[in-house]
């Protein structure tokens, strides 16, 4: 066992962050970063991932922007092949780049829509974990960690191809986990609730305060999820500190899927406790 800063400690190791231009992506490859890994930013945002990519390196390690599309086996392969190229190994691999793609009523939703909104959820997921494995199997393990959704895990309505990705991947991990184990590469994912990211933004003309405002109400812990709730499950899952957890979903939503928010008692309301014995003793009211 190593001590507590060691736990979380990546020097030494090499992290690919694919959608790490943006909102959870962004925040996991700035702490990844701060927490010593060398990184590489993948995105089709150029720009942006640039962006992201100087901010990593100036935490300390090097670190690097490959545009890539996850839905695109060469991609995924040249992307793979920038890390182990630029920095020799590859040790954790963030399955993390998504759109909310095809949303309206499910009677409307077009085969080719749905079938893209699968090729970046599902399909990106699937093509990093098949080609990840055989570097991390070259040094002794490591971390695939995938972005799931809380929509993968509860019935919503809107967003349908969506969530049955977000579905596919929490269970495509359990399956993973289980071919990797061997090799001591871990494999689990994360089910965020409603995280304030662009990805919200914009839909039905929402801008970002008018997205919280609507997040506040939704869990029951009393403040909006940010993308840095993700980044420290991420480097959680990344790091030492769970060496022993793989095939698991780990969820992340203030407690959305725990229960309705109308279930949490009002601070400070004074409550007196009761027992409820058998009805037949009770007069009815
Ligand atoms: N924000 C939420 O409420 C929420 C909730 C649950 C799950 N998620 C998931 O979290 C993940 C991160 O999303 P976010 O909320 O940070 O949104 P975001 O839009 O801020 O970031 C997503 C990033 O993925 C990139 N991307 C999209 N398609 C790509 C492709 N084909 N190849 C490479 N990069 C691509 C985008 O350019 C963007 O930079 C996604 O998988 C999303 O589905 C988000």
């Amino acid at each position: 066992m190593s001590g507590l800063n060691e736990m979380y400690d990546l020097n030494g190791k090499v992290a690919i962050i694919t959608g790490g231009a943006s909102g959870m992506g962004r925040a996991a490859s700035l702490l990844f970063a701060q927490a010593g890994a060398n990184v590489v930013v993948a995105d089709l945002n150029d720009a942006d991932g640039e962006h992201v990519a100087k901010l990593a390196s100036e935490c300390g390690n090097e670190s690097v922007f490959q545009r890539a599309d996850v839905s695109a086996e060469p991609d995924i392969e040249a992307l793979i092949a920038r890390a182990t190229d630029t920095f020799g190994r590859l040790d954790i691999m963030f399955n993390n780049a998504g759109i909310g793609g095809a949303i309206g009523p499910l009677e409307d939703v077009s085969v080719e829509d749905w079938d893209r909104t699968q090729a970046v959820c599902l399909r990106g997921v699937f093509l990093g974990m098949k080609h990840a494995a055989g570097p991390m199997r070259a040094v002794g393990g490591g971390s695939i960690i995938s972005t799931s959704s809380t929509g993968g895990l509860e019935g919503s309505t809107g967003l349908f191809s969506y969530c049955a990705a977000k579905a596919a991947v929490a269970h495509l991990t359990r399956c993973a986990a289980l071919e990797f184990a061997g090799d001591r590469i871990r494999v689990n994912c994360i089910a965020p609730g409603g995280i304030s990211t662009p990805i919200l933004f914009g839909i039905g003309g929402s801008n970002k305060e008018q997205v919280e405002a609507g997040l506040e109400r939704f869990q029951p812990y009393p403040r909006v999820g940010q993308p840095e709730d993700i980044a420290n499950a991420a480097l959680f899952l990344a790091s030492d500190a769970a060496e022993f957890i793989t095939g698991h979903t780990l969820v992340v939503d203030g407690g959305a899927t725990a229960g309705p928010k109308i279930a949490v008692p009002k601070p400070g309301r004074k409550r007196r406790s009761r027992f409820a014995g058998p009805s037949f003793e009770r007069s009815p009211s």
